[in-house]
């Protein structure tokens, strides 16, 4: 009941906001340059990285992440593409769509949930190297995200891109069940 009540709440203030914006509320273009300035310090707090025994033949992880948001006000993550790789060579790069966006709370973190069939592009068997490092460069980053969101509904929709951030603590699991 009490959840409902806050999807309802949510749900009004989202609508409330869209049609009536607070003239408090930052611009569009200094609400860019904040969500930047905040995302480029590091969006990405830990990757992990599933491999199976499969990994050996199709060259396909499954990845998830943390997420950080230092900003004070919720961040909502549509899409995200990226090139992850160590000392300049690239071994992953993917694009996806989160079927259930990534609300990320003010200060807060969320996890990306799981994103399946990433391409090692370097090849599994090449791959295995870098894992012992336990680290990836986050060579580029776009992010479709929606700021000032409120549980993850409405928002101002931004789209940022260009973003790096080197050594993101990386675990890999190894699933050979
Ligand atoms: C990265 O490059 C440095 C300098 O070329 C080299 O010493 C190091 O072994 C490289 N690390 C990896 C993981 O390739
Ligand atoms: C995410 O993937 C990992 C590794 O494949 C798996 O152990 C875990 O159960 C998955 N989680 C969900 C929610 O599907």
């Amino acid at each position: 009941m009490m959840l409902l009540q806050s999807c309802l709440f949510a749900l009004l203030a989202a609508l409330l906001i869209g049609a009536s914006p607070n003239p408090a509320s930052p611009t569009p273009q200094n609400l860019l340059g904040e969500v930047i300035d905040a995302l480029g310090i590091g969006l990405v707090t830990h990757i992990d990285v599933a491999l199976t025994l499969d990994t050996l033949t199709n060259n396909l992880v499954t990845v998830d992440f943390e997420a950080q948001n230092p900003l004070a006000f919720e961040l909502t993550i549509d899409s995200v593409s990226t090139t992850g790789g160590l000392n300049g060579t690239v071994y992953t790069s993917f694009e996806h769509k989160f079927a259930r966006p990534v609300v990320v709370p003010p200060f807060g973190q969320a996890n990306s949930g799981n994103i399946t069939n990433v391409l090692l592009t370097q090849g599994a068997t090449a791959s295995l190297a870098i894992i012992p490092f336990g680290v990836l460069d986050l060579i580029n980053v776009d992010v479709n995200v929606r700021a000032l969101s409120i549980f993850g509904i409405g928002g101002v929709p931004l789209v940022i891109s260009g973003l790096h951030q080197a050594s993101v603590p990386t675990t890999y699991n190894l699933d050979l069940s």
